[in-house]
């Protein structure tokens, strides 16, 4: 199928941009040329995928869809209890509503923003530990992802099993420029929980795009195969959540899954009071059946191999123009260095989202700020020197021609830099900001 890409000129950008506060979640998809605002449920299907849409079962309970979803998930985590759920949001949901109390602690690598709400939608505590390269923009160290062993020490020994009721690893590390984990600092990780009794959870959205990043450069792991790596990390832990709007190659979907018993039935029941029923988690069953085929061939080498290399194509192009991004580039998009690339801003003029602003009036391209906005201003310490903005390439959805465009926009906004301004937030809701704050140029 092919769509035909809208063609906004300035005039009607600079009008969208006014109509939508400045904040592009409010745009309408005919304002945009290139949308890379998320690689999250925005990707392509493939053919395969459209047919297994054909056998879709819609029996509200008993589906054959979910039977091959479930045991598709079985065979590549080997996590016996799946869970659905229209999306990694409401696994996100299920998961820490029965798991967490007031007062509890989760640490992880870097909490997405969802996942951050949700656990302090409990009255718990998310709390931050990634390695310090995490917050290093510029240094090429292979595992940004990684958990600083230290301080998760640290942490279980003061806080005590009963204050964390688990703790969650994301794979890839999306907040932190889609940097990958090892497989030996997940090891110690589970080791030292291990220790502390803290159940281990992986979310899992980028977890193929990881395991492709862990072949490529962790030593002995060149021979082994995406579902092999995978699998040396979901044996070591309890569960997972997945967003298999990302990994899993779908429009929509997602999964808990856990080896705990008694944990599954309390997933289950929140599931009947948030999702349907669990053979079909807020999901039509067409919709299990092509998300099992999409987790398959999402780790699949030649897929992957494309995948990445789309990343570090519009990353050597932005780099011939000079303009400062993360290093290394990550699974899923190229993360700009918005401290380097416009240092005449301070954090009070939002000069991520007032970056993401510019390259849309400059091009039509949609980004997003993951950030001071995305983030809040109240966000602890280290993650306060990580402003960026994050390019998100959907999976299977657009060519070299396209990112080359992408790159030509972005490189004009930067020898344009010192010219662009800060903004000022007129609205802010209490949580989420990014998706419905509203702004106002200064
Ligand atoms: N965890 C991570 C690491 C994510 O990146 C996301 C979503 C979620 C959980 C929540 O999943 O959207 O299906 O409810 N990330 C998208 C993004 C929104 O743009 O990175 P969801």
């Amino acid at each position: 199928m092919v769509e035909q890409i809208p063609n906004p000129s300035r005039e009607e950008r600079e009008g969208a941009l006014a109509r939508a506060h400045y904040n592009l979640f409010n745009l309408r998809s005919d304002e945009i040329r290139i949308d890379l605002l998320t690689d999250s449920g925005t990707g392509a299907m493939s053919d395969r995928q459209w047919a297994a849409m054909m056998v879709g079962d819609e029996s509200y309970a008993g589906s054959r869809n979910f039977a091959h979803f479930e045991e598709t998930v079985r065979s590549l985590t080997g996590f016996p209890h799946i869970v659905p759920a229209h999306q990694g949001r409401a696994a996100e949901n299920l998961l820490f509503s029965s798991v967490c109390r007031p007062g509890s602690i989760v640490p992880n690598n870097m909490h997405f923003d969802t996942t951050r709400a949700h656990v302090l939608h409990q009255g718990a505590t998310p709390v931050n530990l990634a390695v310090p390269e995490a917050y290093d923009t510029e240094s090429d160290f292979p595992f940004k992802g990684n958990v600083d062993l230290t301080a998760l020490e640290k942490l279980l020994s003061g806080a005590g099993p009963e204050k964390v009721p688990l703790m969650m690893v994301t794979l890839t590390n999306n907040t932190g420029g889609g940097q990958p984990v090892s497989l030996e600092n997940f090891r110690e990780v589970a080791r030292l929980a291990d220790a502390h009794h803290v159940p281990v959870y992986v979310d899992m959205c980028r977890w193929a795009e990881n395991a492709y990043l862990v072949r490529e450069r962790e030593p002995g792991m060149g021979g082994r195969t995406i579902p092999e790596i995978g699998r040396a990390f979901f044996d070591l832990a309890e569960g997972a959540t997945m967003s298999a709007k990302k990994d899993g190659l779908v429009n929509i979907g997602g999964f808990v899954a856990t080896r705990n018993e008694r944990l599954a039935e309390r997933l289950k029941e929140a599931l009947i009071l948030y999702e349907g029923f669990p053979t079909y988690g807020g999901l039509a069953r067409r919709d299990l059946e092509a998300m099992s085929v999409g987790l398959t061939e999402a780790t699949q080498l030649d897929y992957l191999e494309h995948r990445v290399a789309q990343v570090r194509y519009l990353a050597a192009l932005l780099e011939e123009s000079g303009v400062p991004f993360f290093h290394p580039v990550g699974g899923h998009g190229v993360y700009l260095d918005v401290r380097r690339f416009l240092p005449h801003l301070g954090d009070i003029d939002l000069p991520g989202q007032a970056l993401v602003v510019e390259l849309y009036r400059e091009g039509g391209v949609r980004t997003t700020e993951v950030g001071s906005l995305m983030f809040g201003t109240e966000s602890a310490g280290a993650l306060r020197s990580l402003e960026l903005v994050r390019l998100a390439i959907p999976r299977r959805v657009y060519s070299a021609s396209h990112l080359a465009f992408v790159a030509d926009v972005v490189g004009r906004v930067y020898a344009r830099r010192a010219g662009v301004r800060g903004l000022r937030i007129a609205y802010r809701p209490e949580r989420l900001p990014h998706f419905t704050s509203r702004f106002a140029p200064k």
